[in-house]
């Protein structure tokens, strides 16, 4: 029954270190090659951590990071030609898969001589190198190979989403910014240059019927128009690229803390209000991409232009800038009252996304009670609240625009209008700009104006983001499991269970729903859960995964306090089947896999036939690669759950938790299933909930709870004689016999299911 290989390799490390007796295994070998490629980086791996899927004879790679990405690696399984081979320089060990199932260790190449270095796993570290050219290679080499980094600091991944983890991840792309910062400077004296010419124009070609320097001029010109073109392009193409990288880096990091958070805050939660303000992150993104470095930009061309109108005429400077600084003090006086009415409209927004998400998540419910008026109704009234702060922002934001206007006015035709009043009424010279000059300063001024007002405007952007981002912070925030999923210990689990006066209580429920329960059970006990609805089966169940860690006493797994084992390893250990069960779109054989890589399809089969799902699953028009459509419409309810069952059972986990997975299922589907509890608990722990004392008949053992407190447990012939509650669930359940022998239940018990 049990094929890992962990068990073999745990002795190989020891008898490699007393000396070659006899040659290792190719598998030793591999994980050798992976430890010291993993070395490299800092990190010591566990042999005994490894947990090899059961149909493999070595660890395929896909195995292999999996174990990586677990201890702090990022690992990357891919195909590698030769040529692509040999001319890697500088990097860090890699793992090279060998066909017979065993790895080599590439440590460096050498292009001109056609030759890589390899190192032998099994050797140290001070061994020396073997040159190995392309033919011998290819000979051993799959052309697999695994490459390896360490994970970014614990402290990266789990960073609270705030200001300063965006800083740090716009801060990353420092060469792109520099890049970028030079380009816009660059670009900001271009801007000028075509000014400053054409003011050299009117003066001089238009004042004197200079046509040589109108030729040079243009020439000029057009060389100017050409850089500046091909810089903005760059430019653009550089703001492009930095843009998509902090996009995904963003995108990454959100839904790692997304499924980082536990089940018990989804629980707790609207989803659509859980998405509705994750998704804000990309209002802060787009700021943090859009204006923000729009801005920022500006602010070159800002600081070379200033010098420059001053220097035409410090009265007109003065002029510009005072409308410009207008025109920031009426952005920032409106930033207020609009910030307000926008954050009413994304609160409406999301609101209403909530309606939406629900009205298709439960649109089965919906359909069947004839629900859609109801819903349409809500959406309705949704959609006016938008619609109505939607409005109400607009018209907010409408007055400040509408009050910039003329100040803007001021700024292109007025200043051109004092500048002109300048040149008529100043006799003396000095404070004429000349038409030029005027020209000059009306090509300029208005790049001025438009950095300022982005500036001021970047404030009120600025209060925006913040709230989107506190948004997004507020689900993505929450303590997450990311450390017990990341650390602890990765025992051999064999089973064992035991209680010792657990106390729980879900947050904010007055009562205890576990209340000094205590009990324990060997391996490869059917452990039986019987009590009434609420009584605290499923809560029993749901310790065992991990779901809440909060209670009180200790929950040990083979005398391992629970807490200390690594969640990881703990719920792939473990197969959960619920009431209702999420099969994924997918084929009937990727549902039963669910992604674990590793797997076959005699892999699947075997489940498949352990579950009883094996004959309907034949009897399917593509069998195992028959497609399931969303919500499993096309099968039935016994069919999804032996489905489920089979999911569970394929890693082979050593507890299985039944939680009233066949409660909801007609009887002869339950009958199918109950029928392979005894070969589906072979090898291992069950834990089975079910209301249904006749399916438990046969259970080891079987737990009474009442109240969150164990009422008794024992085989089923000693609780029905012993526990007045279980023989009154068994009276009521088994009535019709009753009543037809009008006996106790002792006879009854000779009958059995
Ligand atoms: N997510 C939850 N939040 C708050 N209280 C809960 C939650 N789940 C269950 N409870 C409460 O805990 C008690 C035990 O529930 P449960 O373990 O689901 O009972 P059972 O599975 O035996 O029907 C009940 O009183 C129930 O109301
Ligand atoms: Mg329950």
């Amino acid at each position: 029954m049990d094929q890992r290989n962990d068990a073999g390799y745990g002795s190989s490390p020891d008898s490699h270190a007393a000396g070659p007796a006899k040659a290792p295994d190719p598998m030793t070998i591999r994980l050798r090659a992976a430890m010291a490629a993993a070395k490299y980086h800092g990190i010591e791996l566990d042999p005994k951590t490894f947990q090899a899927e059961a149909s493999e004879r070595s660890p395929s790679p896909a195995t292999l990071v999996r174990w990586m990405d677990d201890q702090g690696l990022v690992a990357k399984g891919m195909h590698l030609k030769w040529r692509y081979l040999v001319r890697m320089h500088n990097t860090p060990p890699i793992v090279l898969m060998f066909k017979d199932g065993s790895a080599g260790l590439f440590m460096s190449a050498d292009t001109h001589r056609g030759v890589v270095w390899l190192r032998d796993p099994m050797g140290g570290e001070s061994d020396p190198l073997v040159a190995v050219d392309e033919l011998r290679l290819s000979q051993v080499w799959t052309g697999d190979v695994l490459l390896l980094r360490r994970a970014r600091a614990g402290v990266e991944a789990e960073a609270p989403v705030d200001i300063r983890w965006l800083s740090r991840v716009v801060l990353r792309e420092k060469s792109a910014l520099r890049d970028i910062t030079l380009s816009s400077m660059v670009l900001s004296v271009l801007t000028i240059l075509p000014a400053l010419i054409i003011m050299q124009v009117i003066n001089k070609v238009v004042g004197q019927h200079s046509l040589a320097t109108l030729f040079s001029i243009t020439m000029i010109l057009v060389v100017l128009t050409f850089y500046e073109t091909l810089l903005s392009y760059a430019r653009r193409e550089l703001v492009l690229v930095m843009t998509a990288r902090i996009d995904s880096r963003i995108s990454i990091h959100v839904f790692n803390r997304l499924l980082a958070l536990p089940l018990e805050y989804f629980e707790r939660q609207q989803a659509g209000n859980v998405i509705g303000r994750v998704m804000q992150i990309y209002k802060v993104r787009d700021f943090m991409t859009g204006s923000l470095l729009r801005t920022f930009l500006d602010m070159f061309t800002l600081v070379m232009i200033l010098p420059l109108l001053f220097f035409l005429s410090s009265t007109l400077a003065w002029m510009t800038l005072a409308g410009a600084g207008a025109i920031g003090l009426i952005v920032v006086i409106f930033m207020g009252p609009v910030s307000y009415y926008i954050g009413r409209v994304t609160a409406a927004e999301m609101a209403r996304g909530s309606v939406l998400y629900e009205s298709i998540a439960g649109i089965r419910t919906l359909k069947t009670l004839a629900l859609e008026p109801a819903r349409k109704q809500e959406w309705d009234e949704k959609t006016a609240e938008v619609t109505r702060w939607k409005l109400a922002a607009g018209r907010m934001s409408n007055w400040p625009q509408t009050i910039i206007m003329p100040i803007e006015m001021f700024i292109s035709r007025g200043v051109l209008l004092v500048g002109a009043y300048l040149a008529v009424t100043d006799t003396t010279g000095t404070g004429s700009v000349g038409a030029g000059g005027l020209v000059a300063f009306m090509m300029l001024g208005g790049r001025v104006a438009a950095p300022l007002v982005g500036f001021a405007k970047l404030l009120e952007d600025f209060t925006e983001v913040r709230a989107s981002l506190s948004e997004v912070g507020s689900v993505l925030n929450n303590p997450t499991e990311t450390r017990a999923l990341t650390t602890g210990m990765r025992p051999k689990i064999v089973g064992g269970l035991s209680f010792v006066d657990v106390n729980f209580s879900y947050p904010g429920a007055p009562t205890k729903a576990l209340d000094g329960v205590d009990f324990q059970i060997p391996p490869g006990t059917m452990l039986g859960v019987v009590g009434r609805s609420g009584s605290g089966k499923s809560t029993l169940t749901r310790l065992l995964q991990g779901v809440s860690r909060n209670y009180s006493g200790y929950l040990k797994l083979d005398g391992i306090d629970m807490r200390e084992i690594n969640l990881n390893h703990l719920r792939r250990s473990f197969g959960v089947v619920l009431q209702d069960n999420f099969l994924f779109r997918g084929t009937v054989r990727d549902n039963i896999t669910a992604g674990r890589p590793g797997l076959t399809l005699d892999d699947v089969v075997r489940a498949a036939r352990l579950a009883g799902a094996e004959e309907f699953i034949e009897r399917m028009p593509a069998g195992y690669e028959t497609f399931i459509e969303e919500g499993s419409t096309n099968i039935s309810g016994g069919q999804k759950q032996r489905l489920a069952i089979a999911r569970a059972l394929i890693s082979d986990p050593k507890l299985l938790i039944l939680d009233e997975a066949t409660s909801a299922l007609d009887p002869e589907s339950e009958a199918l299933v109950n029928a392979n509890l005894a070969r589906i608990g072979k090898g291992r722990t069950m834990v089975i909930v079910s209301h249904r004392l006749s399916s438990l008949v046969d259970c080891d053992q079987i737990l009474v709870m009442e109240q969150g407190k164990v009422d008794d447990i024992g085989p089923h012939n000693v609780l029905v004689e012993r526990c007045a509650i279980y023989r009154q669930l068994w009276l009521q359940q088994n009535r019709h016999m009753n009543a037809d022998r009008n006996a106790g239940p002792a006879p009854m018990l000779a009958e059995g299911d």
